[in-house]
């Protein structure tokens, strides 16, 4: 038998600016929008499925109190420490051909002042993962070349090294410039699980054998040196995976810089979680672990540090074939506001309203004509907690977005009505309006 590890790390990594790790201050998060038509009222504090806007620090430091030990699967796809910074893109129907003609905006940056700080930055936040993992849960940390060997030695001193389930290499194929070495196409996937005790639903990823394992043996009884294979119930993958990356899947793309593709986390989720299971992405970017999981019957919390992001996944859960339920939380974060306003035309027949949307006051400064991305209403808005009872959202690479939106009230009287409206950007501003529905029209 293998032998394993032992339970203490066997070296430790050094660098310049290194200290214990010291729980920072926690978040003051902030309910933002509730996406629940039929169960509004049960959500409290932090309650699942979330979408969190803030940096991934304070975020986790304030979900320790009631979410320690709580999630079941974390998959960790941070920045990789590639120096770069990385654009998103937000035009539509663009031809891919043509880069120089894509509309982008910022994404997110992978810039650091030296490696020093970027382990900085990891090291705490892999400690605060490993406290909200449950004592069964795994986590998943995604990176490439540039820090995966690095990271090793950070969760083999957390974890434990004999902790590592796997070590995955995840290769695609791709246009690359180099031309002085072989071309890097394969991030690393490091598996660690909290205990001996984790879930691993090999039945779960099962894949066919490939066709020239399936000949052999269906050809030879001898094949295999005694060993034969389950040919009809396929075998577990190899800790190898090929997927193509999202580049070419037309289909999945959100435009938000380095997208991993649905069938990679599908893959992570079905054998490392079971229905009914609270997942977690701290760096969720386009949100593919949430949309995931969410299809596949599991919790999720997810939070990324860039408006953008967070957009992102708001618009991919409002795309979903299904209706999503969600809260959406603000860290005090300051988000620049628009000096949008959107133009509202409201026509009310009896006790139903339409709200037409015309535009927004001040178009953002951009050969643009129409910047609207989604927007949403709720009929009737408390003033604070948003609850996006109507939607209108811009498919991926669709040109138009519906502009009416209407509502059938059941009570007369004065209602508030808030137009919630995002701009390509993820910019978000809100329009108030007051509605009277006269009583001998309600009913
Ligand atoms: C590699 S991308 C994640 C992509 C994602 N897996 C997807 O499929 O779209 C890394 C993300 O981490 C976010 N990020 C970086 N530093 C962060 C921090 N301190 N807190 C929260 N999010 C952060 C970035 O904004 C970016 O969206």
């Amino acid at each position: 038998m293998e032998k394993r590890f032992k339970k203490e790390p066997f070296a430790t990594l050094q660098w310049g600016s290194r200290s214990q790790f010291r729980l920072p201050d926690a978040a003051q998060l902030r309910l933002v929008t509730l996406v629940t038509p039929n169960k509004d009222e049960a959500l409290n504090a932090v309650s699942p499925n979330s979408l969190i806007l803030g940096d991934n620090l304070q975020v986790m430091a304030s979900l320790l109190p009631e979410m320690e030990e709580k999630f079941d699967l974390l998959y960790a796809d941070p920045p990789f420490l590639t120096g770069k910074a990385y654009a998103a893109r937000i035009g539509r129907d663009e031809d891919s051909r043509r880069p120089s003609e894509w509309r982008t905006t910022n994404g997110y940056r992978d810039i650091w002042d030296d490696p020093a700080s970027y382990l900085d930055m990891l090291y705490a936040r892999l400690n605060l993962m490993y406290r909200l993992l449950a004592p069964t849960g795994s986590l998943y940390l995604h990176l490439d070349w540039h820090a995966s060997a690095y990271a090793r030695v950070l969760l083999d001193e957390i974890f434990g090294p004999d902790r590592l389930l796997n070590e995955i290499v995840w290769v695609y194929h791709g246009p690359s410039p180099i031309r002085s070495a072989f071309k890097r196409k394969h991030d690393t996937i490091l598996v660690y699980t909290k205990s001996n005790d984790y879930v691993f639903n090999a039945d779960a990823v099962r894949i066919p054998y490939n066709p020239s394992t399936v000949k052999t043996f269906n050809s030879s009884d001898r094949a295999g040196f005694g060993k034969v294979p389950d040919l009809k119930r396929g075998k577990v993958p190899e800790d190898w995976w090929y997927f193509p990356v999202v580049a070419r899947l037309h289909s999945e793309r959100t435009g938000y810089p380095t997208q991993k593709p649905e069938a990679l986390l599908e893959r992570i989720i079905l054998a490392s979680s079971n229905p009914g299971d609270l997942i977690g992405d701290f760096f969720c970017g386009s949100g593919t672990t949430l949309a995931v999981a969410e299809r596949l019957g599991r919790r999720w919390i997810g939070c990324d540090a860039t408006a953008l992001a967070i957009h992102t996944v708001y618009r991919r859960m409002h795309l979903s074939q299904t209706e999503v339920h969600f809260a959406s939380w603000q860290s005090e974060i300051k988000i620049p506001g628009t000096e949008e306003e959107p133009i509202l035309e409201i026509v009310k027949k009896r006790n139903t309203v339409e709200i037409r949307l015309t535009g927004l006051s001040k178009p953002i400064s951009d050969p643009f004509p129409d910047p609207i991305d989604l927007w949403e209403v709720d009929w009737d808005y408390d003033g604070n907690i948003f609850r996006s009872q109507s939607q209108s959202v811009r498919g991926w690479r669709e040109k138009e977005i519906g502009l009416k939106l209407s509502h059938t009230y059941s009570a007369s009287g004065k209602h508030k009505v808030g137009v919630r409206v995002a701009n390509l950007m993820g910019e978000y501003v809100i329009a108030i309006k007051e509605i009277f529905i006269e009583e001998s029209n309600s009913h």
